[in-house]
């Protein structure tokens, strides 16, 4: 299990702990986190799972891949360097207490 603090346009804060092996869109959906739509179900097909990495933590994450990051460029809200898709991340005991800021729209 793995905590993930994911923290809402609005300053809402909440933290869950999701099971190794969930992406981090399917976390918040799952857990009523507003602020992520996920509305292609995690094909990375969407953007509407925009969300901002911790940047002190960004390399404890794999890199984003070709198509994630083409479909950043999709991204409703500001793209910044610490842009990421939540549904390309996985839970695992390397990214214990990450944090997830959620920007001000995903359409
Ligand atoms: S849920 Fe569609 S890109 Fe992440």
């Amino acid at each position: 299990m793995t905590h993930i603090t994911y923290i809402e346009a609005s300053g809402q804060s909440t933290t869950v702990d999701l099971p190794d092996g969930w992406n981090l869109m399917q976390g918040a959906i799952t857990n009523g986190i507003e602020g992520i739509l996920g509305e292609c179900g995690g094909s990375c097909a969407c953007a509407t799972c925009h969300c901002y990495v911790d940047e002190a933590r960004l390399s404890d994450l794999p890199p984003p891949s070709d198509t994630e990051r083409d479909m950043l460029s999709n991204a409703a809200a500001e793209r910044r360097p610490n842009s990421r898709l939540a549904c390309q991340i996985k839970a695992s005991p390397r990214l214990e207490g990450l944090m997830l800021q959620l920007p001000e729209t995903q359409e």
